[in-house]
């Protein structure tokens, strides 16, 4: 599963891709809007940072607007993902820029049904929200698992990106569940990472080795200096 972080802040996805597992980026009106950066050359920055798609979303429900949306959005860059939310028409949009072979990443999917007419639209990656279904009362979970088993018995070839994830157990699941991108918010991404006993370990292994240090001979210089 790819790891992808959802955010339009430069330092986080630079943050981010240091770790060397960054995959991808997903943006949203709502992530670019935060940013004091202007649109097209924070997304530009963001495309040339990460080595992986850069989902940069539309603004509309009409086919046609979207279409001319996407051509210009998948000009910004060669790593350039032309976002769409789930509507009719933005599935005729879908259809017209995947027959030109532009990625398209239909979002805003909270049902397996959003999730067959996405994939059947030959969009690149369905993006199913997870948190928000989980904030109404519904298992975002489950609903993640039927379009994962569904793409599987029909043998669709969009990527499933598990989206509006809240916490590790969500990205744990996802993987589990054989999405095949998971996004999620930067202080997701740092969690994924923390653990208290990592941490007690390895300030109990510091003390130990400054402890050891006098007594180990010659050191590796660089060891010398830890
Ligand atoms: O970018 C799409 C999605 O991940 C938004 O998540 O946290 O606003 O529900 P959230």
């Amino acid at each position: 599963m790819k790891l992808s972080i959802d955010s339009a802040n430069l330092d986080e996805i630079r943050k981010a891709a240091a770790w060397g597992v960054l995959r991808g980026v997903t943006t949203n009106p709502t992530l670019i809007g935060r940013e004091e950066t202007g649109f097209l050359p924070l997304v530009k920055e963001i495309c040339s940072i990460v080595d992986g798609d850069v989902s940069i979303e539309t603004s509309s429900d009409d086919t046609d607007l979207l279409v001319r949306q996407g051509h210009e959005i998948a000009q910004i860059a060669d790593n350039a993902v032309v976002k769409i939310a789930m509507s009719p028409g933005g599935l005729g949009a879908c259809r017209i820029l995947s027959d030109e072979g532009i990625k398209v990443n239909v979002t805003l999917a909270f049902t397996a049904s959003q999730a067959i007419l996405a994939a059947e639209a030959g969009a690149y990656i369905v993006s199913p929200f997870l948190g928000r279904l989980d904030d109404i009362s519904t298992d975002g979970l489950r609903v993640l698992s039927d379009i994962c088993e569904i793409y599987s018995v029909q043998g669709y070839e969009t990527q499933v990106l598990s989206a509006s994830l809240r916490h590790p157990v969500h990205v744990v699941e996802s993987a589990r569940m054989g999405a095949d991108i998971a996004t999620m918010p930067f202080k997701v991404f740092e969690a994924l990472v923390r653990h208290p006993l990592t941490d007690a370990g390895f300030e109990r292994f510091t003390d130990d080795w400054e402890a050891a240090k006098p007594h180990l001979g010659e050191l590796p210089p660089s060891m010398q200096e830890a």
